[in-house]
């Protein structure tokens, strides 16, 4: 029981990475976790299955100040506190984008949800934070791609890389408040994110196409990994690491 009374928001929480990292939040003893997502029936089928009781589900748009600010409010306003943000939503172009042939309006809306949304999540949580006095914890979601270069995502390169600039920021502007913001950086993986990006194919076969990706034999990368990282980063027993960036890529990123 690791997050035992804590209160949690999971940005993108209705799939992947952040679904299984909402239910492992709360079989971790979180007293609430807080699903906000775009998807409200999705969001709202995930928080009912994990019981209402322990999880709620609010309709919030990262890249929208006003929906962060009520986000944040209803949260502090119902139950007590924010405890932990997990900002986690993210979105990836549809469509390769080369530098030569960007698409500028898919950068913009990459920008929109990958960075300015990440930017007001970690804005307003830790305004909560300050405001309760409250020692919280903050892990954003970045990517292997936050500090590699891309062949083809140059757009949704770009937004990992300021996500981890924006992690280390206000990590070193948050310790003195005792608050701690880190990140994940996970390589590919099958959720419903990749899923559709290959084509609409299955979780089985995007699982399939992603073997390549993995260096460690005999495992492959699930989002149960990465939501076992940020427990880990959340938790008491990382409480002296702040400004990290935890890598949960089998080791794909060495050697290169
Ligand atoms: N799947 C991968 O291979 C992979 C690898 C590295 C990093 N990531 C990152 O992991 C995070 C989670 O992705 P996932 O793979 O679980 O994908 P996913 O599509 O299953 O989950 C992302 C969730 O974010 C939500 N979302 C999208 N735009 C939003 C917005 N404007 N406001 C609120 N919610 C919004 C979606 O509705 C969805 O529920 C993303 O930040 C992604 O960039 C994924």
């Amino acid at each position: 029981m690791r997050l035992s009374g804590k209160v949690a928001i999971v940005t993108g929480g209705a799939s992947g990475i952040g679904e299984t990292t909402a239910r492992i939040f709360v079989n971790e003893g979180a007293r609430v976790v807080v699903i906000a997502d775009v998807q409200d029936e999705l969001g709202n089928q995930v928080a009912t299955s994990i019981g209402n009781q322990r999880c709620s589900y609010i309709h919030c748009d990262v890249s929208d100040e006003d929906q962060v600010i009520n986000l944040i409010q209803s949260t502090v306003n119902t139950y007590g506190q924010v405890d932990i943000m997990f900002s986690n939503a993210g979105i990836i172009s549809p469509t390769l984008q080369s530098v030569l042939e960007l698409d500028v309006s898919q950068l913009d809306r990459l920008l929109a949800v990958n960075v300015r949304g990440m930017a007001l999540c970690v804005k307003h949580s830790a305004q909560a934070m300050v405001k309760g006095r409250v020692r919280g914890s903050i892990v954003c979601t970045g990517s292997v791609g936050g500090s590699e270069g891309s062949t083809t995502s140059t757009d949704y390169t770009m937004t990992k890389h300021a996500v981890l600039g924006l992690m280390r920021a206000a990590s070193l502007q948050l310790a003195t408040h005792g608050i701690r913001v880190n990140s994940v950086s996970p390589n590919a993986l099958a959720t419903p994110l990749t899923c559709k990006l290959l084509g609409g194919v299955s979780e089985d076969k995007a699982q399939d196409f992603y073997k390549s990706f993995a260096r460690l034999e005999g495992v492959l990368l699930t989002p149960k990994h990465v939501a076992d990282a940020v427990l880990f980063l959340v938790s008491n027993e990382a409480e002296f690491i702040t400004g990290v960036d935890l890598r949960v890529d089998g080791g794909f990123s060495h050697g290169k």
